[in-house]
């Protein structure tokens, strides 16, 4: 029937806006943030320099990066009624669902007011991402109050140093940096679409990536790196890693971590995190989760010309930098926050408020039966 075939296509391929941030699938290797290819930003520059990107149309010169900065070190501590809320949150509680209400809280208490706060919530928002996530999480794992503000030079150092406790190695930071970079933007994705439909509603800012941060959560999105995480930690080596995954296949179960709703042929973020994997294995001195991660990549084309897409990858390389794996999606928002913002100021730019409509296929209209003729 047209209406399920409508409902089940998702509205994959349609245009429904539109956007000067990003190019997914069309221009230089796949993937472009305010016409950057991402290959040349991973290599050239910090997470820093792509989020005031986001934030402001174009990259910082050495001033305006170092005052942005500047300020976002200067936001990392948390206000006392915030810290009472994240410590009121079980141990067993999802990190996404820490994020969200971290999120919405920082909403009442530090409001955006009116519009033309934006960009001041949006460094918060940034600055204190890590810190919420941190806090709690120490808290409620071991049971310590931490000291959020650190010295650390960026965001990527600044997430280790507090789930550490020791300032990260130069290879750890490095990675941190490219991996903020690789997840910031991507269009209209599910995440960055829940936080436009909200912004057109006027709504305020910490709604739209509250509402963001909700639909990132899922396996389908942002979710993967973890699935993915769970379904490489119990392979034994490459031969293992093949038979689960054919096992998979056969009872055609969804392998979390391949394929894409746009890219269909490559990721190109893929290449550049599993480079970095490659190194953290050699670096760990283990190599079977590098290993098996090839080997499901090398499976899974052969089998259903499907490729590892950005999730696929992390998963070792967070894993061989000792971060546990709750904390893989809540590191997406640490950076998609910056995409979000940009595309909720770009929504503000040229509002329209979003309201698709629906092919019915509910029953003909009918008259209400009183209550004992049901
Ligand atoms: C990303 C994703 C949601 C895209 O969904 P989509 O656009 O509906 O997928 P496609 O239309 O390309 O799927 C085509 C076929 O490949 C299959 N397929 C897609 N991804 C698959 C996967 N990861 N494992 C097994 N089969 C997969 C689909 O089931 C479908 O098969 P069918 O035609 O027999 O029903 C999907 O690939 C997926 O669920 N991947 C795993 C989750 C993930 O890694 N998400 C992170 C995305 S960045």
């Amino acid at each position: 029937m047209a209406e399920k075939k409508l409902g089940g296509a998702g509205l994959r391929g349609q245009v429904a806006g539109e956007t000067a941030l990003c190019t997914v699938g069309k221009t230089g290797s796949g993937l472009t943030y305010c016409g950057y290819d991402i290959s040349e930003l991973a290599e050239k520059v910090s997470f820093e320099e792509v989020a005031y990107l986001l934030a402001h149309s174009e990259l910082p010169n050495a001033s305006q990066l170092a005052e942005y900065k500047a300020r976002l070190k200067s936001q990392r501590g948390l206000p006392s009624a915030l810290k009472d809320v994240l410590e009121r949150i079980p141990a067993d509680a999802h990190p996404m669902d820490v994020l969200r209400t971290g999120c919405s809280f920082l909403g009442n208490i530090e409001p955006e007011a009116d519009f033309s706060g934006a960009d001041k919530a949006i460094e918060r928002m940034l600055a204190a991402f890590p810190s919420i996530l941190l806090y709690w999480y120490r808290f409620s794992h071991d049971g310590v109050r931490i000291e959020t503000e650190t010295n650390e030079d960026s965001i990527g150092a600044h997430f280790l140093r507090l789930l550490h406790g020791e300032s990260p190695s130069e290879l750890h930071a490095a990675v941190m940096n490219t991996s903020l970079i690789l997840y910031a933007e991507h269009e209209f994705n599910a995440s960055t679409f829940t936080a436009r439909v909200c912004a057109s509603t006027l709504s305020d800012i910490h709604s739209c990536v509250t509402g963001a941060i909700g639909s990132l959560r899922g396996p389908l999105h942002g979710g993967a790196n973890e699935a993915a995480m769970e379904l490489i930690e119990d392979m034994k080596d490459a031969d293992d890693a093949e038979k689960t995954l054919m096992g998979m296949l056969e009872r055609k179960e969804k392998i979390m971590g391949f394929g894409h709703a746009v890219y269909s042929e490559f990721d190109p973020r893929n290449d550049v995190i599993k480079a970095w994997s490659k190194k953290l294995a050699d670096e760990f001195g283990d190599t079977r989760l590098y290993d098996v991660s090839v080997r499901c990549e090398e499976v899974m084309w052969r089998e259903k010309k499907l490729f590892p897409n950005a999730d696929f990858f992390h998963a070792s390389a967070y894993h061989f930098m000792g971060i546990p794996t709750k904390l893989f999606t809540p590191i997406f928002v640490m950076s998609r926050v910056t995409g979000w913002t940009a595309h909720v100021k770009e929504q503000r730019a040229n509002n329209r408020i979003i309201r698709p409509s629906a092919d019915y296929t509910g029953p003909e209209p009918r008259k209400v039966p009183a209550i004992n003729e049901r």
